[in-house]
């Protein structure tokens, strides 16, 4: 879905007005959209029996409203991955978490909260793909293609957005703001003051 962007402060609270610069998506697109999405998923999965493979941490709030309107026979797991870079660049991929549920023969949904150059989707799919499903269709809720890297595509994507860094609705920068209830963007100024707590650890 392509995001006609505004620039507005309603809907951002007291406690977030100095933080948030402005709200890219509103509460009320996400919950349209995901229910839309859920309803193409379910579509294309026809009833059988799918493993849910979320990665750790940013689809925490995407992943519990999408799976809420997901009527199939699922189970959910999660792989943990964290980008060690400091700042709003992705640095080197560790696992912090490996999946459990065997996914051999099964049709898998991975779930990321956005595809931003690829390079997280481009060392998951290859580990999973090993696990030999019977399929592997990759969801996200934000997509920005202008930074991407490798050659990876999403086959349900919630909305593509522009080149900004954003966060809430599950995302975050420095692990704060994953439990703002809209996507938005930072004012500059966060960014650097952040850095210049995480660069110094
Ligand atoms: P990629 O590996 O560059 O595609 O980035 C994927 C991961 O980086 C996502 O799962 C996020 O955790 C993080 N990321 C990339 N862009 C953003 C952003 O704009 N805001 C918050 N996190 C982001
Ligand atoms: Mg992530």
């Amino acid at each position: 879905m392509k995001l006609k962007t505004k620039k507005s402060k309603a809907g951002i609270s007291g406690n977030w007005r100095k933080e948030v610069e402005r709200v890219l998506i509103t509460e009320e697109q996400l919950a349209r959209r995901v229910k839309i999405l859920a309803g193409e998923i379910e579509r294309d999965f026809r009833g059988r029996e799918t493993v849910v493979v979320s990665l750790l941490s940013g689809t925490v709030m995407f992943l519990a409203d999408l799976i809420r309107h997901l009527n199939l026979p699922l189970r959910l797991d999660f792989i943990g991955v964290s980008s060690y870079g400091a700042g709003t660049e992705s640095g080197e991929l560790v696992f912090t978490k490996e999946l459990r549920l065997d996914v051999r023969g099964r049709d898998v949904l991975l779930v990321d909260d956005i595809l931003d150059t690829g390079k997280t989707m481009s060392r998951v799919l290859p580990k999973l793909r090993a696990l030999k499903p019977r399929r592997i269709k990759v969801c996200v809720l934000l997509d920005k293609p202008s930074h991407r890297v490798e050659k990876i595509r999403a086959d349900y994507v919630g909305f593509a957005v522009p080149d900004f860094f954003v966060v809430g609705y599950g995302l975050d920068f420095a692990e704060r703001y994953r439990n703002l209830p809209f996507v938005g963007i930072l004012y500059p100024h966060i960014y650097k003051e952040a850095c210049k707590i995480v660069c110094k650890k």
